[in-house]
């Protein structure tokens, strides 16, 4: 009750339906982080719930926290400093020391990433990609991006056609096409299309990987279609196109196919893959999960016309106070605000202009609509 007079205010008559039960269990998992009292989360390859605690997400999944010193390290050696490793978006990784060590010995590494054509992309989606440009920029390596058609048609619960996602694969390339990686080392391909040159391999990595081995890693149970049951060997797969170390940039979701090429790639004589990992672009519903582009009011998409992106991010979930008064006397929350987060995000470079932001929220001079604004 609590939860809902300080925060929903006149905002609640936007939403509708589905997006109306989002908004609610958003607004009630940030009251009880307020609280001190977030129930679990989990994340998963294939959904992301509730508030995600990403230094328990570094122990539960067994990978390194991005340290300052491993950082500094890559900037150097890139020549220039991200956006995404100074706000410690990039949070995590695997054998990064390792990509950065061959770098130094003349060895170089691949680079790989991939998107789920399931629907238009959304700006959570693209992150990885422009990490990703940027290392190959700095790096000057080769980028492997594979779209997974099998892996959206097979996703029951998506109800999507062979006809769905080949259309996606072809509008979600044109979109990472966009991003401008180099055009003579980078490489984007269907699953269904490309399948003959990894089948082969593919069928190695299966023959290695049993069904208990899975179900523990991705929850499959008994009635999961073999299909599903026999996908992450593609996306495994990729992770062998070169004899070299790749580094794989992604959000935290994907690491576990990670974990299982990590246990197979020596038996083949391939290096164990690298993985740089990414926090979530929080949805515009509220601090919990990820955005979603199968709810169309948590994302913003990547082809949405400017009214559209104006009404929802006046619509996006606040840490502001119910009046001005109120929020002058309190001050916002910058922490649960999603418009300020995804200025620190994303959309605000300038350190020093981010920092004001931040305080003048804080102290309730700056009001909601003009952190949106
Ligand atoms: P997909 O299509 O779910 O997501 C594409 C990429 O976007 C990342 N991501 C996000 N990053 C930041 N904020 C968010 N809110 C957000 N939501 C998603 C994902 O981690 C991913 O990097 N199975 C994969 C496709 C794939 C892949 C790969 C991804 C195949 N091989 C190798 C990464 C690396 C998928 O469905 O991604």
């Amino acid at each position: 009750e609590n939860c809902l007079k300080n925060r929903v205010s006149g905002r609640i008559n936007f939403y509708r339906g589905r997006d109306l039960i989002q908004a609610l269990k958003s607004l009630n998992e940030a009251f009880l982080v307020e609280m001190g009292q977030q129930d679990e989360f989990k994340v998963t390859p294939w959904t992301v719930e509730g508030v995600v605690d990403y230094e328990k997400l570094i122990r539960d999944f067994g990978t390194e926290p991005l340290t300052r010193e491993l950082k500094d390290r890559l900037v150097s050696l890139a020549g220039e400093d991200h956006l995404l490793l100074r706000r410690s978006i990039f949070f995590s990784h695997r054998d990064l020391d390792k990509v950065l060590h061959d770098y130094e010995a003349g060895r170089g590494f691949f680079l790989y990433t991939g998107r789920g054509p399931s629907g238009p992309m959304t700006l959570g989606h693209i992150i990885p990609f422009y990490f990703t440009k940027w290392l190959q920029d700095r790096f000057r390596c080769n980028v492997y991006i594979e779209l997974t058609d099998d892996e959206k048609f097979l996703e029951e619960s998506r109800n999507l056609t062979i006809e769905d996602v080949r259309k996606w694969s072809f509008e979600n390339a044109l979109d990472i096409a966009a991003v401008g990686f180099d055009t003579n080392r980078t490489f984007i391909f269907q699953d269904m299309e490309y399948v003959r040159n990894m089948y082969p391999m593919v069928l190695k990595i299966a023959k290695k990987v049993n069904f208990s081995w899975v179900r523990a890693v991705f929850g499959f149970d008994a009635s999961t279609n073999i299909g599903m049951i026999f996908y992450p060997a593609f996306q495994i797969c990729v992770t062998f196109f070169e004899k070299r170390r790749c580094l794989i940039p992604a959000a935290i979701d994907q690491d576990p196919y990670w974990r299982i090429q990590r246990d197979i790639a020596e038996s083949f004589g391939y290096h164990k893959t690298a993985a740089i990992h990414s926090k979530f672009l929080p949805s515009l519903t509220g601090p919990s999960g990820k955005m979603s582009a199968s709810q169309p009011e948590s994302a913003i998409y990547l082809n949405e016309d400017e009214k559209s992106v104006r009404r929802k991010i006046f619509q996006a979930f606040s840490g502001g106070q119910p009046t001005v008064e109120e929020h002058k006397r309190l001050g916002g929350n910058p922490d649960v605000d999603v418009p300020y987060q995804w200025l620190h995000f994303f959309f605000e470079e300038d350190d020093e202009k981010i920092r004001r932001i931040r305080e003048e929220y804080s102290s309730g001079r700056m009001l909601s609509g003009e952190i949106k604004e």
